[in-house]
């Protein structure tokens, strides 16, 4: 067999984000693959990055009060943590702010340009006259056009499913200044994809090339429409400053790569510095062999279905036309769900990586359940959490595991831990072994399919006949018969270790730490798909013993799960002890932390809430408006606020501390309408004034709500 020659990449996640188990399907099959083919011995190099660049990092910097490149240098460190935790196996982790990738994207973007694949036209635009910004459409929103529901995003109602352009919206507002729009026009930078060379290019490429699955070959057909339907727009690729990303060549840095398009070419410059690395290390890789056009080697995208128009249109598109290769396959998968339903914050079911593995769950149990659980399809995947706790414990540990624990026990009691050769044994146990080693190239194609979920069945259903086989011979009876029965009871252990090692190799892309174990374990190599033929025997001197046997694997505990889902809830954490029933309570922080509106301790009136009257001119002395939250941020050192900027239309803007941290994550307040009190005095806080104060309900249980007016009112009005 020559080997093939593969450069694979998973997509980049973005950094202004934590890895969550949603983005682990992506990254736990690529390895899976990866392992697989680096066991088969071919030559792979698995590259990922951080995707660094545009508005939403930058936003984020400002927000907690770092440089962009402080922030990505962060995420940076905790993206390669949890990968490592999950055994993902890159031989490089590298970011798109390189100075390989700035390169790179120039010499793309000079060859478009000379090819006369580059435009420009003036377009207008929504832009931020308080933050001096053009904004993306993300960040504006207003009232639906259709419905009046408030607080909708530019493209689509969540209230009414309207979709429209941010033009339409009424009352928009910029959601990171509170500001109204204005209309601008700058010019931009367009990749002409509707350039016939373009279209002619991607139907072949999209239809023929036999580099998309069926179904995903599918939808580009419907993207492209039929020959000379010229549905193909041209493709913005540029930013206005202030944008973090690299300057346009030629523009004096008033212009930069829109992030899209210095995204992917990071999977390349990512690649390259691989390259230098490993040219430093005395092992040299010939880069233009992976990069440019004419050989053999092959470019591999893992990618989630939601990102396949820029990997299957944009990204083939710039390759060919700036001198570079295409990609020789695009494999799509599907998005997670969790018990059925999407990944939910409040239900606790959007899992970090991190919370995973700090609440000691084993990593390979995820990995085993997504590939029991994979296919080569786009369809979506369900993690049930209860289906998990029972396939690991009944089928990775009961089926598999079981196997080793059994079979030593008795090794080491009998035998003093030495196996014998299996070719010495009876026909029983070499059909066994037989038809366990005559699956290899089934399970294999499963594997280089990526029909992982076929692979895992069939492994399990050698476990089954392993265990039957185990179980039929009787060894805990031949143990209790005597000496005479001490031959056929090494026998029946010593083809159960040697049928373990089988199904070891066979699951060792999917389980690499573990099989890393029972290579010790077993002191035979389970690394290489073709030692699956070479028994321990042949391997080894069998005068060694295997080693005492240790748990290579424990049972979940189904308490382990549901402690993971509620360190995910965030609307359960625990929220500021309250002493009111549904009344107002104190959001300006207060020292004793009592509602602001004390309840008086005079006589209680009917009802529950012991609450005696006031008069209306004592009402009126509060003073109540709408308040559009402009901006809200954590306060390094205090636990339990948020602080607000509150835009009250023509009162001005006010800035507040509200102790509504444990409800609520900032960016999910920027842009709501609220209640204050306006005239409360300011007070100086450690963390510095505080002009005004949020108001927010809540009772004896969990939860904190912040009130809001209905849809129609405006930032200052009054209430009464
Ligand atoms: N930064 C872009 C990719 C640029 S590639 C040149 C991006 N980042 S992401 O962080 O949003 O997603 C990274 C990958 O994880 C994508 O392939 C995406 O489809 C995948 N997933 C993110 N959430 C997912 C699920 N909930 N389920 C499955 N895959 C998911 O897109
Ligand atoms: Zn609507």
């Amino acid at each position: 067999m020559t080997p093939r020659r593969l450069l694979v990449t998973s997509a980049l996640p973005y950094a202004n984000g934590a890895i969550h188990l949603g983005h682990l399907v992506e990254y736990i099959q690529t390895d899976i693959w990866v392992r697989f083919m680096r066991m088969q011995g071919h030559e792979v190099h698995y590259v990922g990055a951080d995707d660094t660049h545009g508005t939403p990092v930058m936003l984020r910097a400002h927000a907690e009060g770092l440089t962009p490149k402080a922030l990505i240098d962060r995420v940076w460190h905790e993206h390669k943590r949890d990968f490592d935790a999950f055994a993902v196996s890159f031989d490089h982790y590298y970011t798109t702010d390189s100075p390989e990738n700035e390169s790179l994207c120039a010499e793309v973007y000079q060859q478009l340009q000379k090819n006369n694949l580059i435009a420009t036209r003036s377009v207008e635009q929504f832009f931020d006259p308080v933050k001096q910004m053009f904004l993306p459409d993300r960040y504006i929103k207003g009232t639906c056009p259709k419905c009046n529901a408030s607080d909708q995003y530019g493209d689509c109602c969540e209230v009414c499913g309207a979709t429209y352009g941010p033009t339409e919206l009424k009352n928009a507002y910029s959601s990171i200044s509170g500001a109204a729009p204005v209309r601008k026009a700058s010019e931009h930078y367009f990749f002409k994809l509707s350039d016939p060379r373009c279209e002619v290019f991607l139907r072949e490429f999209t239809q023929n090339a036999d580099c998309l699955q069926t179904e995903a070959a599918n939808k580009m057909k419907e993207w492209l429409g039929e020959s000379g339907e010229a549905k193909l727009s041209d493709w913005d690729i540029s930013r206005d400053a202030p944008y973090f990303g690299f300057a346009i060549p030629g523009t004096d840095g008033q212009k930069f790569f829109y992030v899209w398009l210095d995204a992917p070419v990071g999977y390349f410059g990512s690649f390259l510095n691989y390259v230098k690395k490993q040219a430093t290390q005395g092992q040299s890789i010939d880069a233009d062999s992976f990069l440019r056009p004419g050989h053999t080697t092959e470019l591999i995208h893992f990618i989630g279905k939601d990102i396949l128009y820029f990997h299957a249109l944009f990204w083939p598109a710039m390759l060919k036309n700036a001198g570079f290769r295409t990609p020789t396959k695009i494999y799509a998968h599907g998005f997670l769900m969790v018990n059925g339903e999407k990944m939910s914050k409040s239900r606790g079911t959007f899992i970090t990586a991190e919370s995973y593995h700090q609440q000691g769950l084993n990593a390979e149990w995820l990995r085993y359940y997504y590939a029991a659980k994979l296919n080569a399809t786009l369809e979506d995947i369900d993690l049930n959490l209860d289906d998990f706790v029972a396939r690991v414990n009944s089928d990775l540990v009961g089926k598999y595991i079981n196997i080793a624990s059994r079979a030593s026990g008795f090794i080491h009691k009998y035998f003093a831990g030495k196996i014998q050769d299996p070719q010495q044994s009876t026909a029983s146990a070499q059909t066994l072994l037989r038809h366990l080693k005559a699956a290899q190239s089934e399970i294999a194609q499963h594997y280089e399919e990526r029909e992982f979920g076929k692979a895992i069945r069939q492994i399990m259903e050698l476990a089954d006949g392993v265990n039957k086989y185990f179980d039929e011979a009787k060894p805990w009876a031949l143990a209790k018969a005597g000496q005479d029965s001490l031959g056929p009871l090494h026998e029946v252990c010593s083809t159960a270790l040697e049928a373990f090692r089988v199904l070891t190799l066979y699951l060792a892309p999917v389980l690499p730490r573990l099989a890393q174990s029972v290579s010790q374990f077993l002191k035979v190599s389970c690394t290489q798909w073709h030692l699956i033929d070479l028994p321990i025997a042949q391997q080894r001197n069998l005068d060694e013993p295997i080693l005492p046997y240790q748990h290579l694997m424990t049972r979940i505990e189904a308490q382990q799960v549901s402690a993971l889902v509620n360190v995910n809830k965030e609307n359960l954490k625990p929220t500021p002890p309250s002493t009111a029933q549904t009344s107002v309570t104190a959001t300006t922080p207060n020292p004793k932390n009592k509602p602001p509106l004390s309840p008086p301790t005079e006589a209680p009136l009917i009802g529950p809430s012991p609450t005696a009257s006031i008069s209306i001119e004592d009402f009126s002395k509060i003073e109540l408006r709408v308040a559009r939250i402009a901006a809200a941020e954590s306060v390094t050192g205090a636990d339990k606020l948020l602080k607000l900027s509150l835009d009250l239309g023509p009162l001005g803007t006010r800035q507040v501390f509200a102790g509504i941290k444990s409800a609520y994550d900032p960016s999910q307040l920027v842009g709501k309408l609220t209640v204050c009190v306006a005239n409360l005095a300011p007070r100086k806080m450690k963390f510095g004034l505080s002009e005004a104060m949020v108001l927010a309900a809540s009772g004896e249980g969990p939860g904190l709500f912040l009130l809001s007016p209905d849809a129609g009112a405006e930032p200052g009005m009054k209430i009464k």
